[in-house]
């Protein structure tokens, strides 16, 4: 009976492996790792590196899911190493591969500064025309609970590109910015803080922009945060047509007045302690 757990504990490991700098072709690497229970994709490749082979890359740094940067191809599916318990995706032969979609710097580790330039580019911050306001606050922007729910899950993106190695227009258009930086981009037109959206809207519904993505939602499945970037694109497709034909309306960012004392709720209480 132990024999069996024993066996059934010990996976075959597939590492796709290539150095532009030095290989013809990118090769499949084959490992033997033995697995336990909690073992995630990451500490297989900690393992492997540290007791076969020092010279496999891979890229991580915060190892919980937060700092985006151990996304690969996990049998097939775009997801984060660190949050990948080995036992949920397989029992036999794990698969591992960078994430397509990015030019590859070596073995698992993709390029992922392009989608960084995209995401500049797009001025993902609070942009408002009261600049004096702005440099010079007298008071805190207001927002309602509800004006954040219209874009807070968008802000939990931690920028992995999971959603961009998935996205069918990224494979086959070059110049499609991306579910991740349109995403970002409808979470600033959504908030009532901000007065870019139109400035924005220029930039993402230029030519292999917005109007690209033909809705195969892989990006909003992929995702490990629960940010869903296929919505986002579609209500800002929608905001952009609304506006083409001068339907939209006209979001005006919030003053920095200090609301009613009925609704004003000076101090936000933390989340209750957890452990
Ligand atoms: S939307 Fe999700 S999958 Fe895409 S970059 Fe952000 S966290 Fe990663
Ligand atoms: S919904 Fe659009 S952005 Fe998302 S995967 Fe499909 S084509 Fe790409
Ligand atoms: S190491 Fe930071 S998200 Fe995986």
């Amino acid at each position: 009976m132990e024999k069996e757990t024993e066996k059934a504990n010990s996976i075959t490991v597939y590492i796709r492996r290539f150095d532009p700098e030095k290989d013809a072709a990118p090769r499949q690497q084959q490992y033997t790792l033995q697995v336990e229970k909690g073992m995630t994709v990451l500490d297989g490749l900690h393992m492997i590196k540290q007791t076969q082979d020092p010279t496999i890359n891979f890229r991580f740094s915060c190892r919980m899911g937060v700092c985006g940067s151990c996304g690969m191809m996990i049998n097939g599916v775009p997801a984060l190493s660190c949050n990948t318990q080995i036992l949920d995706v397989t029992t036999t032969a794990l698969t591992l591969a960078p994430l397509p979609n990015f030019k590859l710097i070596k073995d698992l580790v993709a390029d992922l500064v392009p989608m960084f330039g995209v995401l500049k580019g797009l001025q993902l911050h609070i942009r408002r025309n009261d600049v004096e306001e702005m440099e010079k606050p007298t008071y805190e922007y207001y927002q309602t609970p509800h004006q954040l729910e219209e874009f807070l899950q968008f802000t939990y993106c931690i920028k992995c590109g999971c959603c961009m190695a998935a996205c069918p227009t990224m494979a086959t258009d070059r110049e499609y910015p991306g579910p991740a930086p349109l995403a970002q981009a409808y979470r600033y037109n959504a908030d009532s803080r901000d007065d870019a959206r139109d400035a924005r809207g220029d930039l993402v519904a230029a030519s292999h922009g917005i109007f690209s993505c033909h809705y195969a939602g892989e990006c909003s499945n992929v995702c490990p945060k629960g940010v869903d970037p296929a919505r986002a694109i579609q209500l800002m497709k929608k905001d952009l047509v609304l506006s083409y034909f001068g339907l939209a309306k006209h979001k005006c960012a919030h003053l920095h007045k200090k609301p009613d004392k009925a609704t004003y709720k000076a101090k936000i209480e933390a989340p209750p302690h957890t452990v």
